[in-house]
């Protein structure tokens, strides 16, 4: 299967490193040879039909700061022009977009729509933002779309719906969506942090967004929330129709007060009464009281009641095994259609 990616920060070197270290397991398992044969980061892009060494890009990179220093391959500088000269059947979009219009990887992910490419992304942003029209639009192109880490990093909460929850249907969903902001509130109760001196570490451990604001204002968990809404839920959402408020205001005093109370305080996303991201106080008792990264969501199932699914929610080797997920979800699905030869 040739690979197209684009973006080589944590989660993508930690991505081809795990194909890299997995190889034999992968094609003995699950029938893929993976091969990258275009990479793009923000110097440019490199793509050879042979396929790029693992060992060399990893040099490249260390060595001048960009893969587009390859040596071997045609060079260029824009991901989308990578996207219309390369042949591969997938592309892996994990560059860095932003909230404000989700570019550059919208463009991306559209362009490759059109030449009749399969995606997985781990980007938050793009499917924030226009999640509806994008699987419209793989639909009318024909194609895959697959995103199962752009939720909860490695803990596979979309796939437990789509997957292991087929022919119930999730009612509703309340949830820890975002890793970063639990750990502040978890180092706040239980080290006496400052929301700053806290949100300062988990900054360093490599959890939080490169801005950190989107962590604690909420926006990371609405994009979170819009993304299992319309898998899990079926629902037709975007960002615009989440009310999205952070952590920025909680203090020492208040966490130690709620706990005084038997209560915690938790950035809760939630499917209803209406959509919204918010501080509140849950008992301390609740299975959504979870601490450090964890992510934890209840989901109302009808016939079922509440199932509580919990796992680390951030994390660059965690997220990097999801885009391995959705390559062997790939491959099922295009077997199913009888795509795959
Ligand atoms: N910044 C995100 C979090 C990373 O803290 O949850 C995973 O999406």
């Amino acid at each position: 299967m040739r690979i197209a990616l684009i973006g080589y920060g944590v989660v993508a070197r930690n991505f081809h490193e795990i194909i890299e270290e997995k190889k034999d397991e992968i094609k003995k398992r699950y029938g893929i040879v993976p091969k990258i044969v275009a990479i793009c980061d923000r110097g440019g892009y490199v793509h050879s039909r042979r396929g790029l060494s693992y060992e060399k890009l990893v040099k490249v990179k260390e060595e001048t700061g960009t893969v587009a220093s390859y040596e071997g391959g045609i060079r260029g500088a824009r991901g989308i022009d990578m996207i219309d000269e390369v042949e591969a059947e997938v592309l892996v979009e994990a560059s860095v977009a932003n909230f404000e219009n989700g570019q550059p990887a919208l463009d991306h992910i559209i362009r490759a729509f059109e030449r009749r490419m399969h995606v997985i992304t781990c980007n938050k942003p793009p499917l924030a933002l226009a999640m509806p029209s994008l699987i419209e639009m793989a639909w009318h192109y024909g194609v895959e779309f697959l995103y199962s880490g752009t939720v909860g990093g490695g803990t596979p909460f979309l796939s437990f719906t789509s997957r292991a929850l087929r022919g119930n249907n999730v009612k509703s969903i309340r949830g820890i969506l975002n890793g970063t902001s639990n750990y502040v509130l978890t180092q706040m109760l239980e080290r006496n942090l400052s929301l700053e001196e806290a949100l300062e570490e988990a900054r360093r451990l490599g959890y939080a967004e490169e801005d950190p604001t989107l962590d604690i204002g909420g926006f990371d968990a609405a994009a979170k929330l819009v993304i299992l809404m319309n898998h899990a839920m079926g629902e037709r959402v975007t960002i615009r129709d989440i009310k999205i408020s952070g952590i920025e205001h909680v203090t020492l005093d208040m966490v130690k007060e709620s706990l005084k109370r038997g209560r915690v305080i938790k950035l809760i996303a939630r499917s209803s009464p209406k959509p919204q991201v918010s501080a509140e106080e849950i008992d301390v008792n609740e299975p959504l009281n979870v601490g450090g990264t964890l992510n934890a969501v209840s989901f109302d199932v009808e016939g079922l009641g509440e199932v509580v699914l919990i796992g680390r929610g951030a994390g660059g080797r965690e997220t990097a095994c999801s885009i391995l997920r959705d390559l062997v979800e790939l491959k099922d699905r295009l077997s199913l259609k009888g795509l795959w030869t």
